[in-house]
């Protein structure tokens, strides 16, 4: 399947990421545990040159966890600081701070020579869409973050929620637009659900990935839904779940669009079990 993106998109979120960066100190880069390379814009790298950078693998309650752990040792040698979190949660959240200082370190050490104590960090969210910016925002922000109000030289609808003494975060997140020249990348998108399934063949998506679980994850199909792989090509994938999950038209014909969904939000839900789709080698890192 041919998945397409629309770089009208891309041209102005680059536009407004430029001058929110220009206002901060640290990026906090969130991607999605389950293909972090894939779910990363690597213009970010460019975009955010000199700045502090934090990668979080979030949605890591969903993510194989073995794959995790390669690709927290890919990202720890690349410099960056990086943590495995589930943005629902609050545990992991305490781990952030001292994550936060030593990513900062040249700045504070920077301030500290110009006689500037205690400057709070300021810090931005950025990811691409659908991987957990707002649900991490409100985590660490909580009920009780003070919102600081706008300040001159703040992009206009900017407002800095204070964390505590050392951090301030951007209220707004950064979105990071997918960027994909190959398709196997723009597929894995669309099975997490980052790419709006409006411009997407849901059918077809369903089918690829059955394709891709009955290839490369042998057993999670038969497991979950108590059907028989052997023998089953991708394309009767949907027509024998229709008959187990009794996903039916009036007629009695299987309902393969509302099975292509079924499937696709079992997957994005972790129904299937914790399915990592690419360990750095397979992302070509
Ligand atoms: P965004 O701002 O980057 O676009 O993402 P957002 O926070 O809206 O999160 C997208 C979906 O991912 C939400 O689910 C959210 O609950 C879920 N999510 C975020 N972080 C995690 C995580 O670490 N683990 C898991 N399992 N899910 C996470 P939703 O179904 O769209 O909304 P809701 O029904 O949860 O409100």
């Amino acid at each position: 399947m041919n998945i397409q993106w629309y770089p009208g998109h891309m041209t102005k979120a680059k536009r407004a990421m430029k001058e929110d960066i220009k206002l901060i100190d640290l990026i906090i880069e969130l991607v999605d545990a389950r293909a972090p390379s894939s779910s990363r814009n690597p213009d970010i790298d460019e975009l955010g040159q000199g700045k502090g950078r934090l990668i979080l693998l979030n949605k890591a309650d969903l993510a194989d966890e073995a794959a995790s752990a390669l690709w927290m040792a890919y990202f720890e040698e690349k410099g960056f600081e990086v943590m495995k979190l589930d943005a629902r949660s609050k545990a992991g959240l305490a781990r952030l701070q001292p994550m936060i200082q030593r990513a900062c370190k040249e700045k504070i050490e920077r301030d500290r020579r110009r006689g500037i104590l205690n400057r709070p960090v300021r810090a931005m969210v950025v990811g691409i869409p659908n991987v957990g910016k707002s649900t991490f925002i409100n985590s660490l922000a909580g009920k009780a973050a003070a919102k600081t109000g706008n300040r001159p030289g703040v992009t206009k609808g900017n407002q800095w929620i204070r964390l505590n003494k050392q951090v301030e975060l951007l209220d707004t997140p950064g979105i990071l637009w997918p960027k994909f020249e190959d398709q196997t990348v723009g597929l894995r998108l669309a099975f997490l659900g980052s790419i709006h399934d409006e411009i997407l063949n849901l059918d077809e998506l369903a089918t690829e990935l059955s394709r891709y679980l009955l290839e490369e994850k042998p057993g999670v199909l038969a497991e979950y839904y108590k059907i028989t792989e052997e023998g089953c090509m991708a394309h009767q994938v949907l027509e024998e779940l229709a008959r187990v999950r009794s996903c039916l038209k009036k007629g009695g014909e299987p309902d393969l669009s509302r099975t292509a969904k079924l499937l696709l939000d079992d997957f994005r839900a972790g129904k299937l079990g914790r399915v990592t789709l690419e360990t750095p080698k397979e992302a070509g890192c």
